[in-house]
């Protein structure tokens, strides 16, 4: 498969943040592959930005160290770096105070697309915006980027987005969640909307529930003064699992606008019922005799913070009454693997008896770490003696079928830092959509802390707790193995 670039137009991207870890590991990295791509070629300008005193020789030699430790692949050359860090340039400023702001805007160009990366904790998102405009760099083509954690409950983020409103347009805003960059995460879209075989099917009279699977083996060392305050719910489900459910179940949108789709992402999430405690199982890994266990790491024996979590959803709309929706996701897990699964419903009669077994067709998802869909089909086991059923997948690995040097190995951030670029806020997440997303998860924390349960222990390695299994047994169903 030839990928065709097309180049973006001249654009300034100034991270703040520039020196940060998130810069180092996937800003940075991810625009030195989109350069040696090509897609740079319009002329694109980099420039970092944080309180450290550096010069721009001692950032671009930050930038390269960057791209050898994290850009693994063949395109890492000597001259190609050095090409890429032509473009970078470097400016001390701190964002509370004036340093460094005239400096900034005299090394803009107006006349660019202006792309302001708040690579920054959301205390200073307010800061940067105001002397952003003070300093007359918010006009134009001007956009910001905001990372997550977009705040930590609907208050927060009613405040963040009030804060932002202040200075810049909602059309000037670009909310990450780089799940939505995840090539099969779009695919979600291509895969409905694309197809006529399975919108037809897709609500509840065809689709016995939909189960939804981010399993992770990392634990949270190195961040845990952020995640014991976050936890699996809002690390995960408040944002990047809420868009996966929103990608499944949204109605079709009539075009692939960012409103048009992100309008129909907003009516999943207000459509959604409020889930009680006994629809939810949340779990803390143990140690595995080599690594410490979720409470050890926190240093805190008695943090009530969530490592997992697995719980059941009902979304009351016609489409989707009566199909629930089981989430899991943790840290610690036995593989890490992200899919969802479509099962469909038993065919109504079976024309082949009882010893015929039960079969379903089940359309599964995966979204890493091998992309690709699969779709179970009964047959004929082959073979006389009898009508007997088996279940074979109708497998598509996507690397496969398109060569695995696709765009589509691309890192979430290429894509999204170019849509940025692009003016396209399709991928992003709207103000009132986050708000939304915060309104269902605020009661059930809630209730979950004011009910007092502490989550349970569960093995390091393991699928999570007993009782996540057991929270579909006892529906008759069974989540699908979390494979290695
Ligand atoms: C981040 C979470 O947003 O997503 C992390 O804060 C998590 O806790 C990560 O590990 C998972 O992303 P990915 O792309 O590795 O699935």
């Amino acid at each position: 498969m030839v990928s065709r670039v097309i180049p973006v137009e001249p654009f300034d991207l100034i991270i703040f943040g520039g020196t940060g870890d998130l810069a180092r590991r996937k800003i940075l990295p991810a625009l030195f592959r989109r350069f040696c791509d090509g897609q740079m070629e319009g002329g694109g300008r980099i420039i970092g930005a944080a309180r450290t005193e550096l010069d721009g020789d001692a950032y671009r030699q930050f930038v390269q160290e960057a791209i050898v430790e994290f850009v693994t692949d063949q395109r890492c050359e000597p001259a190609a770096i050095a090409k890429f860090l032509k473009t970078v340039s470097y400016v001390t400023l701190d964002a509370r105070g004036d340093t460094g702001w005239n400096a900034l805007a005299g090394m803009t160009d107006p006349s660019h697309v202006r792309a302001f990366y708040f690579s920054v904790g959301p205390s200073l998102f307010g800061d940067l915006a105001e002397r952003l405009r003070d300093y007359g760099m918010g006009g134009g083509e001007a956009r910001i980027v905001v990372e997550k954690p977009f705040g930590r409950d609907q208050q927060t983020a009613e405040e963040l987005n009030a804060t932002l409103a202040r200075h810049f347009d909602e059309s000037q805003i670009y909310r990450i969640d780089h799940y939505l960059g995840k090539e099969t995460v779009q695919n979600l879209m291509a895969i409905r909307f694309g197809n006529m075989l399975f919108e037809p099917l897709w609500n509840s009279q065809y689709i016995d529930h939909i189960q939804f699977t981010v399993a992770e083996t990392v634990g949270v060392a190195g961040r845990e003064e952020y995640y014991d305050r976050a936890g699996a719910m809002r690390d995960m489900v408040q944002n990047h699992m809420m868009q996966l459910l929103c990608l499944i179940a949204m109605e079709p949108p009539a075009k692939f606008d960012p409103d048009a789709v992100r309008d129909e992402k907003l009516k999943v999430i207000r459509a959604l019922d409020h889930v009680t405690p006994d629809d939810i199982v949340r779990g803390q890994y143990l140690d595995d005799g080599d690594r410490p266990g979720y409470l050890e790491t926190v240093g805190d024996a008695k943090s009530n913070t969530e490592s997992f979590v697995a719980l059941k959803a009902h979304i009351s709309n016609w489409r989707w009454a009566g199909t629930p929706f089981y989430l899991r996701t943790g840290k610690r897990l036995r593989a890490r693997t992200s899919e969802i699964a479509v099962v469909f419903k038993d065919a109504p009669h079976s024309i082949f008896g009882a010893e015929a077994g039960r079969h379903r067709n089940i359309l599964t998802i995966v979204l890493q770490p091998n992309e690709g869909i699969e779709l179970g089909v009964t047959i004929k086991e082959p073979g006389p003696g009898g009508m007997r059923l088996v279940d074979v997948p109708l497998d598509m690995s996507f690397a496969e079928a398109l060569g695995p040097d696709t765009q589509f190995a691309a890192d979430a951030y290429e894509r999204l830092i170019m849509d940025v670029i692009r003016g396209n806020q399709t991928l992003f997440m709207r103000g009132d959509e986050v708000e939304a997303a915060w309104a269902w998860t605020d009661p059930i924390i809630k209730e979950w802390l004011e009910g007092g349960a502490t989550p349970l222990p569960y093995d390091s390695g393991s699928s999570g707790p007993t009782e996540a299994l057991a929270l579909m047994h006892r529906d008759g169903r069974r989540w699908r193995e979390i494979r290695k």
